[in-house]
């Protein structure tokens, strides 16, 4: 977080507290790579059919790997036939297509290391795969029905992924490659004494464009007539001193057959990405990817925000395809609807090769196990991370913390964690208390895991440079810290510790190092942090990084990282190993390993194997509620699915009502965190009035009664990739009508369909309810009334009560909830709570659900250590009248498919996990839509159960209203057991 208050203490910069402040960051005109491919795009645009790529494949080099592996060829650009370029095309064993091309021999390396870090592994190639080589192209076909092809064309370069003989994405289809290749300064300023045909932007009019293409310089006509920015570029008071010149990277990556696109966050607007390059006066810039620490940022803009993914789903009712384009440079989109059939979209990024991988799908669950493949899935977070987190700047003591924790139980709301942000730090030297306001930290941390909870602190990669810090002290002895240009000594900027050095991670010397600081005994070799316990996680803030003193309130881009390369070449990733070494220094401080929950602000594709984001520092108003939601979908369709706001907005004072409503939008998020800036009143949920207060009561306990099914959809995610928040093109990627919405979504696989209500005064919502194509009437339950609302053949919208308690949450006929219904102080205390059965029947009687479970802290699910049940419910016989509820093991069933990552060949449904919880009861079973009034309801070969029912609408009758209601109470079944009841109606 930042405030321009203390800003104002350290006296840097005029205070000023009220709005996103536009001038601090670049847009596209003010970054003179953006400016040329722009610039590039706009000539083509003009010229039309005359424009053509000046890039071709040399076909004499054109090489096949004798193992088929791979295709590789020199590439020419016309206009620098000195200048050679390596291109190599692979297809992965799962039919991804990855492209690379680098400068061969140049004067300088470009960088290449960006999908090394974002990669879990070197990907395997296809061997099912023939080469055919021809005069003009070379082309691939693969896949299960050989409908897949990959075509490389040579002049000019083009490269197109292609289904059933339509294209899915194009390569270079406009002719805006162009990889500016690294030249001399000298040669190239005597160069500049070329005849130039127009002055500055040369395409702003037709007659422009038809001087330089008949002018005798092709090089202006593809490059611009003015060598613009190549050497030295000035933003406001700072200079960037470019000491490798021009080496910026444009293509174009169209998608002739999908008219909608979605990803490439982290942007504040909607999932389905709007056009870039109409006439929308707010997404008139390309979307930026140059993680930012932007100062109230605005609730709709292309403008770069924390965390960068550069991942892009496209999407039609034909086929899903997606790209990740693995550069960790600053990086702009342009996003063009060519009509609602085909997208065209232009991707200029500052430094590093060509390195795209074409994800062929064809559905979007496809895409998220392709991309899954490539970069991990979420890691499988501690149980107790999706509880309640309670936030705030500051607590400002350690009675503070105590007194809150106090008012959580007096008032019986359930949290799990209490946060410390950077007011615990003596100095904002982090880890090292402020011993006035913290006298007793271990005493405090253990009087908030008495109940099972835990403790959040923060972490700043800034380190104060004082002879008395220890961790500062240390980094600066190992030289692990990150340099200024000069590459000699220390880069100092100033941040909340005032004169600060940042530690750079990508010297693999600052890892250990790191891990060391977090363990909580003395060590013999340096500093630790004894003043700490294992209930002690991590929050990693600013790690952009936030420098406030630097050009966009970061770190200059000629900063020089381990490996010699400039921090203009890993800005984007520079966030993402800061996280990974906390995670791994926090897994590692106890022996045995235990689950560590590290919340980041900035972050890049991989980051979801490292934990939880947040969406940074939000506004208290309902706009930023809302596109809250869309941020948070738009993070998980790339991996990240552990994603949050802040609930109230981190700044402002939100309303009553407010408050209310973001505390049910908190609730759906996998990530469920209250946050406050330090100028805001108070605003723990136990301070509202009622009826606010006992209505977030009941929103907190209704997290917690459904913390199984969150869980259990974590576990998916762990394995598949699949996101645990799923729009409506996830869900139903044929039904057109769900492509923009971006305000309901599911969760997981339990059939939740949520649709949070985020504008003031609302007694009604309109909810959107689709088809699968099979089935018309789907029935959809409300969740606390179960009045059942009818689907229709092409999706239809209902209207639902959304009057200030109400939440719109349905239930999907044919699903199976697991949920624990007792109210408890935090979900530790929960662990050997029987569970309640919501089984929702479908129209043709059936439903289905799953629970996974673990011991929720260590690693022994990766040694089998778990249960995963599935249970479902459907007719004895096709036209019997009795319904079966049962219980099997799905472990055994599908053992690979049990744990991410662990071939678990056997499981043993015996696993001492599975022991220490098999007295724990099935309490309840309440069958939604019974098709009449049971005769019986028993456990197969047993004694009647007790039971109400409730009468109502079947779940087949296509009707609306309440449904029909039978409550099995006490129905003397294990959870962790096979068991069938049979109800006879
Ligand atoms: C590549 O193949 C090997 C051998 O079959 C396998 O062990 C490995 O896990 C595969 N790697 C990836 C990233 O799929
Ligand atoms: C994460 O950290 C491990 C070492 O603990 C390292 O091997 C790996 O490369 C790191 N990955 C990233 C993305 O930082």
């Amino acid at each position: 977080m930042r405030s321009w208050t203390f800003l104002g203490v350290l006296s840097l910069l005029l205070v000023e507290s009220s709005a996103f402040k536009a001038h601090d960051f670049k847009t596209c005109s003010q970054s003179g790579f953006c400016r040329r491919g722009r610039a590039l795009s706009a000539r083509a645009k003009e010229a039309r059919s005359s424009w053509k790529s000046p890039y071709s494949v040399d076909a004499s080099s054109v090489a096949i790997s004798s193992d088929q592996a791979s295709f590789t060829a020199g590439v020419k650009s016309s206009l620098y036939p000195d200048i050679t370029f390596g291109l190599e095309v692979r297809v992965h064993d799962d039919g991804v297509v990855r492209v690379r091309m680098d400068e061969i021999g140049g004067l300088k390396k470009h960088y290449d290391e960006a999908a090394s870090w974002a990669l879990i592994a070197e990907p395997n190639i296809s061997r099912d795969i023939q080469w055919k080589t021809g005069k003009k192209e070379v082309r691939a076909v693969y896949g299960d029905k050989k409908d897949i092809e990959v075509l490389v064309e040579f002049a000019p370069l083009r490269v197109s992924l292609l289904r059933s003989g339509r294209e899915q994405i194009v390569l270079n289809g406009q002719g805006l490659l162009h990889m500016e290749h690294f030249r001399n300064k000298a040669a190239a300023e005597s160069k500049t004494e070329e005849p130039a045909a127009v002055e500055g932007e040369v395409a702003n009019g037709a007659e422009e464009v038809q001087t330089v293409i008949k002018s005798e310089n092709p090089r202006a006509w593809f490059e611009g007539d003015s060598e613009d920015a190549y050497w030295e570029e000035t933003f406001s008071s700072w200079t960037d001193s470019k000491p490798k010149g021009p080496e910026s990277l444009s293509i174009d990556i169209n998608f002739p057959n999908h008219g909608t696109v979605y990803g490439i966050p982290q942007h504040a607007t909607r999932l389905a990405l709007p056009s870039t390059t109409g006439d929308s006066p707010t997404f008139s810039d390309p979307y930026r990817l140059w993680n930012s620490d932007v100062f109230e940022y605005l609730a709709s803009s292309p403008v770069s925000l924390y965390g960068s993914i550069p991942v892009l789903h496209a999407h039609s009712t034909d086929t899903t395809v997606g790209i990740f384009d693995a550069v960790a440079s600053e990086t702009w989109i342009d996003i063009g609807h060519v009509s609602d059939k085909s997208t065209e979209t232009h991707w200029i990024s500052e430094s590093g090769i060509l390195d795209l991988f074409l994800m062929p799908g064809p559905t979007p669950e496809a895409i998220f196990k392709q991309y899954a493949r490539l970069t991990g899935t979420p890691v499988l977070p501690a149980a107790w991370s999706l509880g309640y987190h309670q936030c705030r700047w500051n607590y400002v003591s350690s009675d503070d913390v105590r007194s809150v924790q106090k008012r959580f139980d007096e008032e019986d709301m359930p949290v799990d964690v209490f946060w410390l942000d950077i007011e615990y730090s003596e100095d904002h030297k982090y880890f090292m208390w402020n011993d006035k306001t913290f006298p007793d930290p271990v005493e405090m941390v253990n009087d908030v895991a008495a109940v099972g909870r835990k403790m959040v602190v923060i972490v700043d990669p800034h380190l104060k440079r004082t002879s008395e810090y220890p961790a500062y002290q240390e980094a600066s002895k190992l030289e692990v810290l990150v340099k200024p240009p000069s590459g000699q000594g220390e880069y100092e900027g100033w941040c909340w510790s005032g004169s600060s050095s940042w530690t750079d991670f990508f010297n693999p010397a600052a890892w250990d190092w790191w891990k060391s600081l977090f363990k909580t005994y003395p060590l013999e070799s340096g500093w630790s942090w004894t003043k700490s316990t294992d209930a002690v996680h991590i929050w990693n803030d600013m790690n952009e990084p936030s420098v406030f003193n630097g050009p966009e309130i970061s770190m200059p881009r000629d900063n020089i990282h381990y490996g010699g390369w400039e921090h203009r070449d890993v800005h984007n990733i520079n966030g993402m190993l800061f996280s990974n070494h906390t995670y791994q220094a926090v897994a590692e401080r106890s022996d045995p390993r235990q689950r560590p929950f590290v919340l980041t602000r900035s972050f890049y594709a991989g980051s979801q194997r490292f934990g939880a984001m947040w969406t940074g520092d939000n506004l208290g108003t309902w706009e930023h509620m809302a596109v809250g939601i869309k941020m948070v979908l738009s993070n998980s369709i790339a991996g990240m699915s552990f994603a949050g706001s802040d609930v109230g907005g981190f700044f402002g004072n939100p309303e009553p009502e407010m408050l209310v409503r973001w505390y049910q939008v908190g609730a759906f998020a996998p990530f469920f965190r209250a946050h406050a800036h330090i100028d805001t009143k108070r605003r723990e949920p136990y301070l509202l009035d009622e009826p606010y207060k006992g209505i977030v009561r009941d929103i907190l306990r209704l997290r917690y009664t459904q913390l199984p099914v969150w869980y259990t959809a974590f576990r998916e995610t762990t394995v598949t990739g699949l996101p645990i928040l799923r729009p409506q093109y996830v869900m139903f990627p044929k039904d057109k009508n769900g492509f923009d919405i971006d305000d309901q979504y599911y969760i997981g696989s339990s059939g939740l369909l949520i649709k949070p209500v985020t504008t003031k005064d609302a007694t009604e919502a309109t909810v959107y309810i689709a088809e699968d194509q099979v089935s018309c009437f789907t029935v959809y339950y409300d969740y606390f009334t179960h009045h059942a609302y009818r689907g229709a053949s092409k999706g239809k919208e209902i209207t639902v009560p959304a009057a200030l308690h109400q939440i719109p949450l349905f239930v999907r006929g044919g699903s199976i909830l697991p949920t624990r219904e007792r109210p408890r102080r935090s979900s530790t205390l929960m662990k050997h709570d029987p569970f309640t059965l919501r089984v929702a029947l479908s129209k043709t009687g059936t439903a289905h659900g799953e629970l996974y479970l673990d011991d929720g802290e260590t690693y022994s699910h990766e040694k089998g250590q778990f249960i995963w049940r599935q249970f479902t419910a459907e007719k004895t016989a096709k036209k019997s009248k009795a319904l079966r509820i049962s219980s099997r093991d799905l472990a055994t069933e599908k053992p690979s498919e049990a744990v991410d990552g662990v071939a678990l060949t056997t499981f043993n449904p015996a696993n001492e996990f599975a022991k220490s919880i098999e007295d724990i009861r099935v309490e309840k079973i309440v069958v939604v839509g019974l098709n009449g009034k049971p005769s019986s309801v028993r456990v197969e070969g047993g004694a009647e159960l007790v039971w109400e029912y409730t009468p109502g609408h079947a779940a087949s009758e296509k009707k609306e209203g309440v449904a029909s209601l039978l409550s099995i109470k006490d129905p003397k079944v294990l959870v962790a057991k096979d068991w069938d009841i049979v109800v006879q109606y």
